[in-house]
């Protein structure tokens, strides 16, 4: 098997003032080396929260995650140093993730200062090599954040998260921020870098275009749930779950003769917080019957690469 990382019933709630809010409640998938995973779902239903639980940001609060083989829920502090080398994000906005007070030289140098065990004259190779990289100008080695552009900056950030040559980046919303004039640049970056460095990544993104365009797979979450899991081209071809099919409806089809119907979806949004057993997704759902106010549906492979959670996924679909 060459899965990077499997993904087992991973939980992470929060303890809030009025009772526990299941964040990420019970997602389980896996990645092969050198794909990409495409995450989405609305805001809130925890693609953050589920990134930075699977490179040990924050802690989970049940499941599994083995990385190279590994459980990495149950490491110690030594083992867990040596998998921030491995495992990097890259975030949504550069400027807050970047010290303001630190060079471009000093941003992309800390993790291997941190790291330890480089020489001054290894760390300085490095970061240039690493300037060159990611497309910035050597001549900007001594500019702080402010002095540069949102598309420099996400470079920056994109430069800090590859130092360490890691084989695993989680993406969250990486060019969500910035102008739509360079969202291509950084998108076409992060692919020619994977390429070169046989990078896996879960890259998460409210842009189903984006989304299609650079997935191998798509997990589309649900107020903390994973309702559909599929190669990306099958998801965009037949989306089985009425949440991906609301999702999906709204992207703008360029050829008219593939005019869909845009479904809205009515309904509150079901609170994260102490979640009843039921489809998450009933309240606003066309096809909900008594049996989804009251269960939860499990996940069902419909191939073995395509899963979706719905009880009538078979009927909605048409699927025997
Ligand atoms: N530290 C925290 N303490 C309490 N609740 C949190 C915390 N972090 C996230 N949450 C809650 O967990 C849920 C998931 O949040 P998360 O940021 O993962 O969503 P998201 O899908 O990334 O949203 P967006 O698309 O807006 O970035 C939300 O209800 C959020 O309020
Ligand atoms: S389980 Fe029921 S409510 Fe949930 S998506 Fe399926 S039909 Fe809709
Ligand atoms: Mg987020």
């Amino acid at each position: 098997m060459n899965n990077i990382l499997e993904v087992k019933n991973l939980k992470k709630y929060f303890d809030v003032s009025s009772g526990t809010l299941h964040a990420v409640d019970g997602v389980s998938f896996s990645v092969k080396k050198g794909e990409t995973i495409g995450v989405v779902g609305e805001s809130g239903c925890g693609k953050s929260t589920l990134g930075r639980v699977l490179i040990h940001l924050i802690d989970n609060t049940d499941g599994q995650i083995v990385f190279n083989g590994k459980d990495i829920t149950k490491i110690d502090r030594k083992e867990l140093s040596n998998l921030r080398k491995d495992m990097q994000m890259i975030f949504q906005d550069p400027y807050s993730s970047l010290n303001p007070r630190f060079t471009v030289y000093q941003t992309i140098a800390e993790p291997l200062q941190i790291a330890g065990g480089f020489s001054q004259q290894e760390i300085s190779e490095r970061v240039y090599k690493m300037m060159d990289t990611v497309g910035l100008a050597r001549r900007l080695v001594n500019s702080y954040p402010h002095e540069l552009d949102g598309g420099r900056r996400q470079r920056i950030g994109i430069g800090r998260a590859l130092i360490l040559e890691p084989s695993f980046i989680v993406c969250d919303e990486p060019v969500s921020a910035l102008d739509v004039s360079i969202q291509a640049q950084i998108i076409n970056l992060l692919l020619d870098i994977q390429e070169e460095k046989k990078l896996t990544y879960i890259f998460i993104t409210h842009d189903l275009m984006v989304v299609k365009y650079i997935s191998n797979n798509i997990m589309v979450m649900y107020l903390g749930q994973m309702v559909e899991f599929s190669p990306s081209e099958e998801l965009f071809e037949q989306p089985l779950h009425p949440y991906t099919k609301a999702l999906l409806s709204a992207v703008p089809v360029p050829d008219v003769e593939h005019e869909k119907k845009r479904i809205v979806l009515k309904g509150e949004v079901t609170s994260p917080i102490n979640p009843k057993p039921c489809c998450r997704f009933s309240a606003r759902c066309a096809y909900a019957k008594d049996i989804c106010h009251c269960k939860s549906p499990e996940l069902i492979e419909v191939n073995p690469k395509h899963k979706v959670a719905c009880h009538f996924a078979k009927e909605i679909n048409g699927l025997e």
